[in-house]
């Protein structure tokens, strides 16, 4: 990780954004020294029924801990990502479908019939009864649908909670349950890498340990045959034929929620989420302008799942504020084969392509022929999240994919905080492989000891962020207390990301990872109190561990140490079976890489699980300089078992 590889920011790039590293810097500096005027500014870029004279209001102290911004304000979500496009770009294509099957037809929806399937949308959701204020849970593919039916909750001020179809029934059921959705909105099946996902039939699992749930609308994906409730489910296309193409936008106060994301944090059981409208939505489009500079004509390109926030932020929200054409890609990187993404590239001669480093990772095994096959001229500007870019990775993403005419944006984020935050500036940034490079314009990253003690300078620590920026989430749903204990009290008066990082005598960032109990699969938060949760509620298993390790395709791999009860063998048939217990209880992400039966867990006399040493082993560092100080454990004799019975990556 050399500081010293830099890549320019090209000639052209400076032209075309008009912002060079010198009025980037100074964008910086007066957004820090003068936040309120910076940012009612910066509220310009969004249409206001009242336009906000205030911008933030918080506090992280104990004593006076809120947060707000724009508070004053009042708008629709959906005014801003539809119909103030209507008379300028009606007819451009908003967003524009890639369907899994690349034999398939692709879907042009233009701005014009955006309005019209959402006003329908919302009207069939208000038709179920939902209002102001409700919650919707969505659990649907990564279909056109998906994002009507987040904008028709924004439009009538129903909050939405999707749910990532490749969750287990389970993990939708306890979803649905902790915000007390009354309305699911799933589809018969799902499509994915030639394979169909039954999410009819999970949703119905799901329904039979949700009480709540009063309503279900299903949207016709792939036509097969489905079972359907007598006075509960409702098919989309039949409900919205019944119903009018406009319906009135709700006026929203900006600090109102929009939505609620669940996701893992170190704690049992996840976190929904929480994001208000006015500033999230700001904070969507601002950072997407920013980094991506989005211009008329050209094809945006995130290849998330609308699942993740990446997929509420990045697919829909932010583009859609800007009047871009947002492509959604139903299918997966390597089907049906490692060629898929740059043939899409061509196909639709998208100009920027924001993706995941695991991707990466997994298509640059298969060599550079399937990238060379493709001729991928329409691309200008290349992006990456949701992990750590590994130097390697990165310059093949540059040299290979983007034939070095490309600049890499790395932008490092978080569900909680609702887009980028450390991101270069594509005319303004000079690049180094691996670094997020510099803060966005009125972010403020700092470096703090284990001690809660600010570092200058080039140091290494525990990455906090000082002041609030109006993306930034507003509260754990149901929980306000889990809010501020979870993010506000490691160290007091400041934003605890859970991320460590390094900054370089250049000032740039680096994250170096999770320094919680969290670990990140494929890009995607896992935690391992989830998966330990899981495996015990398995009769066999009496105790279980879980840690990262180092994963050549997935960044991090899932390893799980399990104590058995007594009567069980550790073989490998229980080895598949505990494996499939877990897909079966989160969802496959969660799958375990490596099991490793223990007859014991290094625990200190308190009883602690020693986590330090099972690391460590986990990543192969099983030298007693490694494994440090065993002194304190209970039985220093387990660690010995433990080292011998390693499991290799597979
Ligand atoms: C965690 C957040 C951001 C949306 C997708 C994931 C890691 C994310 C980067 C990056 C290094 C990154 C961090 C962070 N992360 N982007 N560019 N470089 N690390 O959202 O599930 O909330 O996970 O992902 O560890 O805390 P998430």
């Amino acid at each position: 990780m050399s500081d010293q590889a830099r890549y320019p920011a090209p000639a052209e790039w400076t032209k075309r954004t008009r912002l060079d590293a010198a009025a980037a810097d100074a964008l910086r500096g007066r957004a820090l020294a003068d936040p309120g005027s910076f940012w009612l500014e910066q509220a310009r870029r969004l249409d206001w029924i009242k336009r906000p004279e205030i911008a933030g209001d918080w506090s992280f102290n104990a004593d006076d801990f809120h947060i707000s911004w724009f508070r004053d304000g009042r708008l629709n979500l959906t005014l801003n990502c539809i119909d103030r496009h209507l008379s300028t770009r009606g007819d451009q294509t908003a967003i524009l479908w890639e369907p899994d099957d690349p034999a398939a037809a692709p879907r042009a929806i233009s701005y014009r019939e955006l309005h019209r399937e959402v006003c329908r949308f919302a009207n069939v959701l208000k038709g179920a009864g939902v209002g102001k204020g409700d919650r919707v849970t969505l659990y649907l593919p990564m279909v056109p649908e998906a994002a009507f039916a987040m904008l028709a909750c924004a439009r009538i001020g129903a909050i939405h909670s999707v749910v990532f179809a490749g969750f287990s029934p389970d993990a939708l059921a306890g979803r649905i349950e902790d915000c007390g959705s009354t309305v699911l909105v799933t589809a018969d099946e799902g499509r994915r890498g030639g394979k169909t996902i039954p999410l009819k039939a999970s949703a119905d699992e799901a329904a039979a340990r949700a009480p709540s749930l009063k309503a279900m609308i299903v949207v016709r994906v792939t036509g097969a045959e489905t079972a359907m409730t007598d006075g509960r489910d409702r098919w989309y296309h039949e409900a919205a034929a019944d119903v009018p193409a406009d319906c009135p936008a709700v006026p929203m106060e900006a600090e109102d929620p929009l939505f609620i994301l669940y996701t893992s944090g170190s704690t049992g059981k996840p976190k929904g989420v929480m994001h208000t409208t006015g500033g999230y939505l700001l904070w969507a489009s601002y950072t997407h302008a920013l980094c991506f500079d989005p211009k008329p004509g050209e094809i945006w390109w995130c290849a998330a799942d609308v699942g993740w926030v990446t997929g509420h932020s990045y697919v829909v929200y932010g583009p859609l504020a800007n009047g871009a054409t947002t492509l959604m890609f139903e299918g997966v990187p390597n089907w049906p084969d490692a060629s898929r993404l740059w043939q899409v590239v061509d196909r639709h001669k998208v100009t920027t392509l924001y993706t995941a480093p695991t991707a990466l990772r997994a298509l640059m095994r298969e060599g550079d022929a399937p990238v060379k096959a493709t001729s991928r001229a329409s691309l200008k500007l290349l992006g990456t999240v949701g992990e750590p870019i590994n130097p390697a990775a990165w310059r093949w993403y540059h040299h290979v994919v983007g034939e070095g005419r490309c600049p890499v944006i790395d932008t490092w984020w978080q569900t909680e905080t609702g887009g980028a935050m450390i991101a270069p500036l594509p005319g303004a940034t000079d690049l180094k492989p691996g670094s997020a490079t510099l803060p966005l314009p009125g972010v403020d990253p700092q470096l703090v000891d284990a001690d809660g003690t600010l570092l200058s300078g080039p140091a290494e620590g525990n990455l906090v962020i000082t002041r609030s920026w109006p993306g930034q989430m507003r509260g754990v749903w149901g929980d306000p207390e889990r809010f501020f204990q979870t993010y506000f009290t490691t160290f007091p008066g400041r934003y605890t990301t859970g991320d460590g990082a390094r900054r370089d005598a250049d000032g740039y960032w680096w994250i170096t990872g999770r320094v919680d109990d969290v670990i990140n699969v494929s890009g995607h938060r896992m935690g391992t109190a989830e998966v330990e949760s899981a495996l015990v509620g398995h009769e066999a298993v009496s105790e279980a561990a879980v840690v990262g390790m180092p994963h050549d395709v997935k960044g991090q791999g899932i390893y799980a140490y399990v104590t058995l009860a007594s009567g069980h063998d550790g073989d490998e048939a229980l080895r598949q079976e505990l494996s499939q217990w877990v897909r079966r209880e989160i969802g496959p992400i969660a799958t375990p890489d490596a099991i490793q039966f223990a007859p014991g867990l290094p625990k200190t006399r308190s009883g602690k699980i020693m986590r330090r040493i099972l690391r460590k082993i986990a990543e192969g560092e099983t030298s007693a300089q490694a494994l440090g100080d065993t002194s304190t454990l209970a039985e220093p004799a387990v660690v010995d078992d433990l080292v011998a019975n390693r499991v290799e990556q597979p």
